[in-house]
């Protein structure tokens, strides 16, 4: 099987293809990642059966060519960061909508089977107190220019495939952590900030509460879903993972050695969506997929291990990063 994944070179699309490398002996993979500040070509394993080749998913050309010899497009690529989106929306319409509409236009072309990987931001967010959760049924209600991308990506990839028979399935995911997540995300910007002796910085209150899953059941998840889901069908992905960002920097606190309460507030996020929590039912009871990571604990204690571990890796984000933070006062 030959398969494109875009923005392989990415948190959760170089897990993929490490996962991939893993557990068939039958895949090879064609990267397709424009290399962005969030790209790290060190991200991907060395091996015969990848080949990375940086390029954009809006350039229509290229896209049609690559997915031209694809058996099956695993659609990673994305400006995935909400604050970025609030300081600079436009590169969120380029890469999420202008380059999945090509992406799509050279599957229908070619009848390659696809596979969109979308987030739970798209339903907007749920009130703090209550257990409800979202389903494939919740009406869309995106908050920041990211997560309305995200949406009217999803919203083509539907359209696509009633209106041209594309085969295609959609997945929206939750938080995911694990090993090669960017710095500016909150679990590592929080782990190498300690590394680097500096707390931990909540936004707000630091009440608003994300439904954590590991990468790699995640991961697991999309193979699933490229393997046995439904045409058309959209699954939500999550693990049960509640646990509100003040509980994640003291747990992060505990294990790295210091008083759980040393942390300080930041101005907010504006637009800052409270409480994300998925029910994955259909996943589940449909598909069959589990979570293998039961324990976020034991999961972040992991995480900060693998930082630790690989500061040459991090390192020449963390300024640039905090930069960033630094002039937009969070
Ligand atoms: P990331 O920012 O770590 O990686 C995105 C990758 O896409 C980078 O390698 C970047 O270079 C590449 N890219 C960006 N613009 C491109 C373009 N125009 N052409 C080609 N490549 C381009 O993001 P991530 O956290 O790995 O997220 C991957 C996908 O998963 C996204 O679609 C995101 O919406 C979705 N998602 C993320 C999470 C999460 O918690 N991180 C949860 C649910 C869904
Ligand atoms: O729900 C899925 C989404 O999860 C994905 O679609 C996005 O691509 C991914 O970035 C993530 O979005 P969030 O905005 O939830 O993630 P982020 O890591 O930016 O922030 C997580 C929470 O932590 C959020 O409530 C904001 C807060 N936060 C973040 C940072 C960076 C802090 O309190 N302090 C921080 O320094």
């Amino acid at each position: 099987m030959r398969l494109l994944v875009t923005g392989g070179a990415g948190f959760i699309g170089a897990n993929f293809v490490r996962l991939t490398l893993e557990t068939r002996t039958d895949v090879e993979v064609t990267v397709l990642d424009l290399l962005t500040y969030a790209g790290n070509a060190a991200s991907l394993p060395e091996d015969p059966r990848v080949t990375l080749v940086k390029g954009d998913i809006a350039d229509a050309e290229m896209v049609d060519a690559l997915v031209a010899e694809a058996d099956a497009v695993v659609h990673f690529a994305a400006e995935s960061h909400n604050d970025n989106s609030l300081d600079d929306p436009w590169p969120f319409v380029h890469t999420n909508l202008v380059g999945t509409f090509h992406l799509l236009e050279a599957a229908r072309r070619h009848g390659v089977r696809f596979h969109h990987i979308s987030t739970d931001e798209v339903y907007g967010d749920l009130p703090l107190e209550g257990g409800d959760r979202f389903t494939p049924d919740t009406p869309y209600n995106p908050s920041s220019p990211y997560s309305s991308t995200k949406a009217g990506s999803d919203l083509m990839v539907r359209a696509w495939v009633r209106s041209f028979g594309l085969e295609a399935t959609l997945s929206n995911c939750s938080n995911n952590y694990g090993p090669l997540q960017h710095v500016e995300k909150f679990i590592p910007r929080q782990i190498t900030n300690l590394l680097d002796g500096v707390r931990p910085k909540l936004y707000g209150a630091g009440l608003n509460v994300r439904d954590w899953i590991h990468v790699d059941d995640h991961n697991r998840a999309v193979w699933t879903i490229l393997e046995s889901g439904r045409i058309g069908e959209t699954y939500l992905i999550g693990a049960d993972g509640e646990a509100s960002n003040r509980d994640v920097v003291e747990t992060l606190l505990e294990l790295m050695g210091h008083e759980r309460d040393d942390y300080e507030h930041v101005p907010d996020r504006p637009g800052h969506d409270l409480r994300y929590a998925i029910d994955a039912s259909r996943l589940r009871e449909e598909l069959g997929w589990e979570p293998r990571y039961g324990d976020f604990r034991a999961g972040l204690s992991a995480t900060i291990d693998w930082y630790r571990a690989h500061e040459a890796w991090w390192r020449p984000q963390k300024l640039e990063t905090e930069l960033r933070y630094q002039r937009l006062g969070r």
